[in-house]
């Protein structure tokens, strides 16, 4: 069974409220979405091996701790996801991005595919899929399902805010990928939009709307 990791931070707190009050511009809001990534990428990234590497400081001879094994991707579901890319990378310069192109068909709420574009060795990486909005939770679950198909194991879902419907069905059909978010809301409305949640993440990040 995945586990749901809950980053409650009070500094991932308090920022997730600014964004998610409705008067809160784009460039704000970006900047906001930038600083928690960075946040829940130290617990997104915590259990990742490290390997003994003998240094030598100003001082003397030691051995130290770095990241070993398997590189990381980070892999946005576009639009939005693309608001937390650059807060990873600046905790994981070397990370490889691809993109996974989603939108939700705003009658029937289904995911539909435009673009796929992943580093070729993405089978050998851990993967973490972003996206600030679980909400049914059919957009993630097809883009873990078009990772798995191109050989990934290894794979996390980082997330905003989370229904818990959304939660439900991605534990259901990949029971083999952590999901961590920064809030888990009450219910999803009758177009399928999280409650409290923020809105439309996409719209709010790129100022479309
Ligand atoms: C939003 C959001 C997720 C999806 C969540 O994207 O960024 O990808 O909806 O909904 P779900 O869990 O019900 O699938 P949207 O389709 O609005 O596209 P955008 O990011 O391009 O605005
Ligand atoms: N997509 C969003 O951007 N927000 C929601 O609340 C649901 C889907």
């Amino acid at each position: 069974m995945s586990q749901l990791h809950v980053i409650d931070h009070p500094m991932i707190q308090h920022k997730l409220t600014i964004m998610r009050k409705k008067e809160t511009g784009s460039k704000d809001f970006r900047e906001l979405l930038k600083e928690i990534s960075l946040l829940m990428g130290y617990e997104v990234t915590r259990d990742i091996p490290l390997e003994s590497v003998e240094i030598e400081t100003p001082l003397c001879k030691m051995t130290g701790k770095m990241v070993s094994g398997r590189k990381l991707a980070v892999v946005p579901i576009l639009r939005a996801g693309m608001g937390m890319v650059e807060g990873l990378l600046e905790l994981v310069p070397v990370a490889r991005v691809g993109h996974i192109g989603l939108y939700r068909n705003e009658e029937t709420h289904l995911p539909v595919v435009y673009y796929c574009k992943l580093p070729e060795d993405i089978q050998k990486r851990t993967v973490i899929v972003t996206d600030p909005m679980l909400a049914t939770g059919g957009s993630a679950s097809d883009a873990l399902t078009m990772l798995k198909e191109r050989g990934c194991k290894h794979i996390r879902l980082m997330c905003l805010v989370g229904a818990p419907e959304g939660i439900a069905k991605v534990q259901a059909e990949h029971p083999d990928v952590d999901i961590y978010l920064a809030s888990v809301d009450d219910h999803l409305n009758e177009n399928a939009y999280i409650v409290p949640g923020l809105g439309d993440a996409g719209d709010r990040i790129f100022g479309t709307k």
